[in-house]
């Protein structure tokens, strides 16, 4: 496994696989299982001829908030060995200087997937997201990048901004991976105190009530009703939204859809965690 901290190197490192397929997994580090499933894929994908490339950045630009930012669990020499184990073949490391010019001044936006969910609770964020990717996608150039299920908003923002603007790369989308209690693997999840990592996994046992009442024919209201006031029984906990969406577009289900997405963002504390289910009913 090779490493790159500028953009130089990376250059020099995939000039002699031009042409092959090249696989990125982009991460901000603190990797965990979620990931480590996100590489192992990449390498599947790769074969023995291909590339596997991981980033390793934890982009300043996509925190709304300071102390978030300050609170990101970094763990370089762990997630080194996790690449290695999972058969990256390059990381590429940077730091934000490297990344960014001091007086850089293009924003990327997309306006209107990001208007909803996270987009309306974190002003900026998907900007972010799709600044540091559109860059790490015109430095790797790959063939294929991988995302994971658990931010469904950003993977439908960034296979938007694909179609959108004409960028010739295929995009995965990887299942949730979970523990055993079912909490969605994060790299928050080590921020939160003992009595909220326990309390967490009800999370994903509200989503899958409300999956099987819709699928009985539960309205919208009271599927989400429902996954609120259970978090809200948590001490300590607060929803930031509950809310049923278009599995596409993102925007509140409006009439009988067979297809639905239920997306929840809860503060646990400090420690803001999101999940999400894809819920089907026959209409
Ligand atoms: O999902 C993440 O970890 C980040 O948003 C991403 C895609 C690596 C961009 O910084």
């Amino acid at each position: 496994m090779q490493t790159a901290c500028t953009k130089e190197e990376l250059r020099a490192l995939l000039a002699p696989v031009r042409g092959k397929r090249i696989v990125l997994v982009p991460t901000m580090g603190a990797l965990h299982e979620g990931h480590a499933t996100l590489m192992r894929q990449a390498r599947i994908l790769a074969g023995d001829e291909g590339r596997v490339v991981a980033s390793v950045f934890l982009n300043p630009v996509q925190f709304d908030n300071a102390g978030d930012l300050a609170a990101y669990p970094q763990t370089p020499e762990e997630d080194l060995a996790t690449c290695r184990s999972c058969g990256v073949d390059v990381v590429f490391m940077p730091t934000p200087d490297v990344m960014y010019c001091a007086d850089r001044s293009i924003t990327l936006e997309e306006t209107h997937l990001s208007t909803v969910l996270c987009g309306a609770c974190r002003p900026g964020h998907f900007a972010g997201v799709c600044l540091v990717v559109n860059k790490l996608f015109n430095l790797v150039q790959p063939t294929d990048a991988i995302f994971g299920k658990k931010d469904y908003q950003q993977l439908a923002i960034l296979r938007r901004m694909v179609r959108d603007l004409d960028i010739p790369i295929t995009l995965h989308g990887a299942e949730i991976v979970r523990g055993e209690d079912g909490l969605a693997l994060s790299s928050r999840n080590v921020r939160l105190t003992p009595a909220h990592r326990a309390a967490a996994p009800t999370i994903y046992r509200a989503l899958k009530a409300a999956a099987e009442a819709y699928a009985a024919g539960a309205s919208a209201d009271a599927v989400c009703r429902n996954v609120r006031s259970e978090l809200e029984a948590i001490d300590g906990v607060r929803p930031d939204y509950v809310e049923l969406v278009d599995a596409e577009n993102l925007h509140a289900v409006t009439d009988e859809k067979r297809m639905a997405l239920l997306a929840v963002a809860a503060f646990f504390g400090e420690v803001r965690l999101i999940d999400n289910i894809e819920l089907t009913r026959n209409v």
